[in-house]
């Protein structure tokens, strides 16, 4: 079957008619979950997002990472705590919205440091776009990346959260780690809140994948066992996940074919209608009671417009629409 011939009009339940042609691959059939798109280097960011809290303060101006002697014995940590406990608590820490992050420190110099990836504008605008009256597509300030920076803060992470040791790695097993680091910060840009399933069960098809902090842990792991480092905890490693549920997710296009010719204006207007609900947050608070709020659009439409790799989808929602969880994901 050629893209064309698939290109035929999906109707929607609002009877909009959206070519579905693009995105086909492997002979015409779409690959899931969706690739994360890697781009060939990080753009510069919008001026019109503007961080409340300042990205990576107390890191490099130009993401170095020092250079450790090829001698050197360097420790793993493993650090997670709540989501903004300096200001809830561990409230958060009981819904297990966790934040992880990875410590590292030199047997020879003594220094430790600490790397995470995270928001550049904060968690709300990843997940919701603005709607800017002289723009016709919902704009999105929804760049992530890594930040490294001198320190462990122990009580920060061990006192409601987890820090503990997980491994060693010789100097130069670490400087191979720092240089994917820095191409990996450089070609995976934006954040991504959701993962998308086609149901809660262990045998799910999976639509999309979240690109978050916990992610990018992973995938630090991943990197290091392959440089032939042995991690290992002795407790449960979980981890948060915020899923969508839904049926097969259709294509519908990138801002210029959606936002930017006529033939597409019902589901320009849609797409904006959708996101009028999640209007900007100024809080952790207000972000919450849009999460309330988009959970009952998505029950009583069954239906959410996601935005992944700068293009949208349509997720044709079900039972149970949405979902917190703090699952196992074993150390590789
Ligand atoms: C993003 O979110 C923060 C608070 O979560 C807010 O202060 C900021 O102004 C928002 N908007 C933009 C465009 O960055
Ligand atoms: C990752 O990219 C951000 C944004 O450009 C930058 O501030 C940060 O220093 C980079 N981090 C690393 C480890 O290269
Ligand atoms: C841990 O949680 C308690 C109670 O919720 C809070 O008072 C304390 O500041 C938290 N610890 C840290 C290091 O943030
Ligand atoms: C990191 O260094 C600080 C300051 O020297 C020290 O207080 C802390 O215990 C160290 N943490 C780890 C996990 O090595
Ligand atoms: C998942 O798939 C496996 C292997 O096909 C099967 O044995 C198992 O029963 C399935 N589990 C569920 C909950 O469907
Ligand atoms: C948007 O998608 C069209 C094809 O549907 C493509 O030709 C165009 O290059 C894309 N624009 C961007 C900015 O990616
Ligand atoms: C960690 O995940 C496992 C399996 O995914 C689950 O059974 C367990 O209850 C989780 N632990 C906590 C503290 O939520």
């Amino acid at each position: 079957m050629s893209p064309a011939e698939v290109g035929l009009c999906l109707c929607l339940s609002l009877l909009l008619c959206v070519p579905v042609a693009a995105q086909l691959k492997n002979e015409g059939r779409q690959q899931w979950p969706v690739p994360y798109r890697r781009f060939d280097h990080r753009p510069a960011s919008d001026s019109y997002c503007e961080a409340l809290y300042p990205f990576c303060p107390t890191g490099d101006r130009d993401g170095r990472i020092p250079y450790m002697r090829d001698t050197d014995v360097i420790s793993v940590y493993r650090l997670q705590t709540p989501v903004w406990e300096f200001k809830y608590g561990d409230l958060l820490g009981k819904f297990h919205i966790m934040h992880d992050a990875i410590g590292f420190s030199s047997s020879e110099t003594g220094a430790n440091y600490t790397m995470e990836w995270y928001e550049l504008f904060q968690l709300g605008n990843c997940t919701f776009p603005h709607l800017r009256p002289e723009l016709a597509a919902p704009f999105w300030c929804n760049q992530g990346a890594a930040c490294f920076f001198d320190g462990i803060d122990d009580s920060h992470w061990s006192q409601n959260g987890t820090l503990e040791k997980i491994g060693e790695i010789t100097g130069s097993q670490f400087n191979d780690m720092a240089q994917w680091v820095q191409d990996d910060n450089e070609t995976g840009i934006y954040y991504e809140t959701w993962t998308v399933h086609s149901d809660p069960g262990p045998n799910a098809t999976a639509w999309f994948d979240s690109y978050d902090c916990s992610q990018f842990v992973h995938r630090t792991y991943r990197k290091l066992t392959q440089l032939g480092a042995k991690l290992s905890s002795r407790s449960q490693t979980n981890y948060t996940k915020i899923y969508l549920y839904s049926g097969e997710p259709t294509y519908l296009g990138n801002d210029s074919a959606i936002f930017g010719q006529p033939a597409l204006k019902n589901l320009a207007v849609d797409i904006r209608k959708f996101y009028h609900t999640f209007r900007p947050h100024q809080s952790f608070i207000d972000l919450t009671l849009s999460l309330l709020e988009a959970y009952k659009k998505v029950v009583l439409d069954k239906s959410f417009y996601l935005y992944y790799n700068f293009e949208y989808w349509h997720l044709p929602m079900k039972p149970p629409y949405m979902q917190i969880t703090y699952e196992e994901v074993p150390l590789p």
